[in-house]
């Protein structure tokens, strides 16, 4: 069944030439939905491939230094914007609330926001994915959207979550937002790829996704 696999290269790799050189290896025919998220200043449409970008502003313009809209994203040609990511919430601050405008501005502007979740060691689980989903989404029209489960323990640890903790939130996000697409991210790699595409409807792939065969072998 035809998936979505989005590549979250964060703040790598670090020259346009190292960026090129992925697009060109990963604008391949698959029978995935292959969204490529990079730098900035590195954003370039492909073939095969749909562009994607880490982040967006939560205003569309003004004086905001600095600051890249979802409007300017989407005419570059970004189709996905990750809103929410932990590195956004923890390293940046971002909260719920700014979150939510984001997610707002992005459907507003046309692109669709992959809405990142996901509790931290000692958390509960189902009540942090409830309040994040809660708060996130809020007076969103939820229809398409995509929720990506992240716990961060997992995230760049090389700890992949087990698959019935996967399913189980999974489950539970589905039955929270019916619509929702529900991908899983968090220590993807070319060996537990495909076990983990089998109980969701995506995956988001940070570390493995600058490695360009591990990349191949998750998206063929
Ligand atoms: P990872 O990152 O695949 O390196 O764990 C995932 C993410 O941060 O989206």
């Amino acid at each position: 069944m035809k998936k979505i696999i989005i590549a979250n290269f964060k703040m790598n790799p670090l020259t346009k030439k190292e960026a090129k050189n992925l697009f060109k290896a990963y604008d391949i025919k698959t029978k995935h939905t292959v969204v490529l998220c990079p730098p900035f200043p590195f954003l370039e449409k492909g073939k095969n491939y749909i562009l994607g970008a880490q982040n967006c502003f939560c205003r569309t313009e003004g004086p905001y230094t600095g600051a890249v809209s979802s409007k300017m994203l989407k005419d570059v040609g970004c189709e996905y914007i990750l809103v929410g990511h932990s590195e956004r919430r923890h390293i940046f601050g971002e909260t719920d609330k700014i979150i939510n405008h984001k997610v707002k501005l992005c459907i507003k502007n046309k692109v669709k926001p992959v809405l990142c979740i996901g509790e931290n060691v000692g958390e509960k689980k189902s009540e942090v994915i409830k309040r994040q989903l809660k708060e996130g989404l809020k007076d969103v029209e939820t229809k398409g959207i995509i929720i990506a489960y992240e716990p961060i323990f997992a995230i760049g640890t090389g700890k992949v979550c087990e698959i019935k903790e996967i399913i189980e939130s999974y489950n539970l996000i589905k039955k929270i937002v019916p619509d929702a697409k529900v991908l899983y991210g968090g220590s993807v790699n070319s060996l537990n790829a495909k076990e983990i595409l089998k109980v969701t409807d995506g995956i988001l792939v940070g570390g493995a996704s600058i490695k360009k065969e591990e990349f191949l072998k998750i998206i063929k």
